[in-house]
């Protein structure tokens, strides 16, 4: 187990040390994993290069962490407990032994398949056990896992797989989602029909539905497992072997292909997991993210489960049947640690207090948000109506890039303030700089987040493509990484992250690009150009806005035309990425080098007239008819 803080002086202590000598505070984590050779040197790095390279030479195999350390002491205890979309149907527990006999069998598989070390293996699955054995599968013989969110659309899938080309595709025949069957092998089909990559395609059966069936491609994840032996031997691999590639949104179109490698994932997934939550040995710990984004690997699976962790995995949303869905699920299982999201939390203020008020949870004992700013009601909302008043709240904040938490209260440590993520987590050094790059020190200070040291679990390259991972995080201010964020430093030096700057926005914690939602905009034969910017949500945290221009348009057929938008865009990207509003207009605001003045459209989307200055624009008249036809 990793070594665990619990006092106030004991942050501050491990604080110290971890600035002070971040080689021996790393060093000291890391010994409480099992490695098949110790590592030469603990860090090498330049973020000029850039080039992070953590606990060098040391050789691994992260599965052999979760099982071989575990199984000892824990063979029979639950690993997984998966709770279904509906309440009536049975739910599963898989101890450490019987997910490591699954895991072992589904490494066979891969093995008798031809896949490799180094291989990319893509899943496009539903919140089933299976996502999680295929995932340590995968690691096990040392091949790189790259999951794709099942909401995302067959277009979106076919590019991801495209771009880590990988030859193997893991699906269900379909997800239960609520009330909703979502037709997950038509889509992967669909896909398939763009990647000439995908050699095969292995089906789980989980909603029973006919399906179209390929007999020269597809194949039946129950033949394949029933004679596979529950034995594998674990690939040793370096520390800085690649353990998967997650796609996340950027500033450009093209998603980003974000590596993590072994050695430094999972040392700082464990040490994150164990020190923020403050995870007792015995607990049942529930986090209700989708494994298809960085919070399900990092804290749903590797650092729980690297941890010891018993790890609840619920495959439905929290308004099936009915909106208590979270709290019947933690009385269930007497979940001890519990961790959403922002959005999360406020749609269920939304439904009403009667829904929570009812369950007494007397087992909680710490609540999580992540991916977006908490706003001051929701978070009184959860620390009163979930937490009873006697829970602390960590708001975390970190990135698919970071790969962990980086600020966060230690749960019941570090004194909480509402919407504030608080202070670094041992080893994290923030910056705070203007724009000019200009580092900003003491207190009640506002800027660029940046962090200007390494961390083992940082992201270590985009797939494929170096100079594109350098531009994004390492170019904005040379010499530090850049996280895209905004952030304020209070009197007390606690942090408060203001949200993106860049052209990234943020709904419902999903992180999608403008510029993607703009190109399947674009997509449509009526539309000569659009502008996508985020706006207040207060459900959502940001909404999606669209000012789309489309002279041919019919008149008095906007709507019939806005929802042709929405299809297309549910098609081209994801349900999640349709613009809430889309407003005609004739032109965009522009500069004369024929940039679009963003700043003007975010401004108006507030509902604000202060634009500064706009004297570098070509049409300034333009920003009148914007306001006039700017939807409520
Ligand atoms: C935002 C999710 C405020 C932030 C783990 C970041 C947050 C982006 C918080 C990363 C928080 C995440 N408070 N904002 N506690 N946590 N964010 O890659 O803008 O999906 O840059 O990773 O979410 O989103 P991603």
């Amino acid at each position: 187990m990793v070594p665990k803080i619990s006092t106030l002086s004991g942050y501050l202590y491990e604080y110290q040390k971890s600035v002070a000598n971040p080689a021996g505070f790393w060093s000291h984590i890391a010994e409480t994993f099992y490695w098949h050779k110790p590592w030469t040197k603990t860090l090498e790095w330049d973020f000029h290069k850039p080039e992070v390279k953590w606990f060098l030479n040391g050789q691994l195999n992260i599965t052999e962490n979760i099982f071989e350390r575990h199984l000892f002491l824990r063979a029979k205890q639950p690993a997984i407990i998966w709770e279904p979309n509906d309440p009536s149907e049975p739910h599963r527990v898989l101890t450490y032994e019987e997910l490591y006999e699954e895991v072992n069998r589904f490494a066979n598989v891969l093995k008798s398949l031809g896949v490799k070390k180094g291989d990319r293996v893509a899943m496009y699955l539903p919140m089933i056990p299976e996502l999680v054995i295929v995932m340590l599968a995968t690691a096990r013989i040392g091949a790189i896992h790259s999951i794709v969110f099942a909401g995302f659309s067959a277009k979106a899938l076919a590019e991801r797989i495209n771009d880590a080309q990988a030859k193997i595709l893991i699906t269900a025949d379909g997800g239960f989602r609520g009330t909703k069957v979502i037709p997950l092998k038509q889509t992967a089909d669909e896909a398939i029909r763009s990647t000439p990559i995908v050699e095969k395609t292995i089906v789980v059966r989980r909603v029973g539905q006919n399906i179209q069936w390929n007999d020269n491609r597809d194949l039946w994840w129950h033949d394949l497992m029933k004679d596979a032996s529950p034995r594998c031997e674990a690939e040793i691999m370096d520390a800085e072997d690649p353990l998967f590639i997650l796609y996340t949104s950027g500033s450009t179109g093209k998603p980003k292909g974000v590596l993590h490698t072994i050695g430094g994932y999972m040392v700082y997934t464990a040490y994150t997991f164990r020190n923020v939550f403050q995870y007792r040995d015995g607990d049942v710990y529930f986090c209700a993210a989708d494994i298809g984004w960085i919070t399900g690997h990092s804290y749903i699976v590797y650092g729980p489960l690297l941890e010891g962790a018993t790890s609840v995995m619920f495959e439905g949303i929290p308004t099936y049947p009915k909106p208590d869905r979270y709290w019947q699920i933690i009385e269930k299982y007497g979940v001890n640690e519990f961790y959403t999201s922002p959005t999360a939390i406020r749609s269920l203020l939304a439904k009403g207090e009667e829904w929570v008020d009812k369950y007494e949870m007397p087992t909680l004992r710490v609540l999580g948000t992540v991916g977006e700013p908490i706003n001051e009601e929701a978070w009184h909302w959860y620390h009163d109506h979930v937490g009873k008043g006697r829970c602390p709240i960590v708001d975390t904040w970190w990135q698919t890039e970071t790969g962990g938490i980086m600020i966060s209260p230690l749960a019941g440590i570090i004194p909480t303030k509402p919407a504030y993520a608080t202070l670094p987590l041992p080893g994290v050094r923030p910056v705070i700089v203007d724009n000019e790059g200009k580092k900003l020190y003491g207190k009640n200070v506002e800027g660029n987040l940046c962090i200007e040291f390494p961390w083992p679990g940082m992201a270590r390259t985009l797939w494929g493509d170096h100079e594109r991972y350098k531009q994004a995080y390492f170019s904005a201010f040379p010499g530090l990484y850049f996280t895209g964020d905004g952030v304020k430093r209070d009197e007390d030096g606690y942090y408060r992250i203001l949200g993106r700057i860049d052209d990234v926005i943020n709904v419902s914690g999903h992180r999608l690009g403008t510029a993607e939602i703009e190109n399947a905009l674009n997509e449509h034969p009526l539309v000569a150009e659009s502008a996508v910017v985020g706006y207040p949500h207060p459900i959502k945290g940001q909404g999606i806005y669209a000012f789309v221009v489309a002279p041919e348009k019919l008149k008095g057929l906007d709507d019939e035309l806005r929802e042709s938008l929405r299809k297309g865009v549910a098609k081209l990207i994801s349900p999640i990425a349709k613009p809430d509003k889309i407003q005609f207009v004739s032109g965009l605001p522009k500069t004369r080098s024929g940039k679009i003045m963003r700043r003007i459209l975010r401004k108006i989307v507030q509902g604000s007239t202060d634009f500064g200055d706009t004297s570098t624009l070509t049409n300034p008249e333009i920003i009148e008819e914007l306001i006039q036809g700017y939807q409520k």
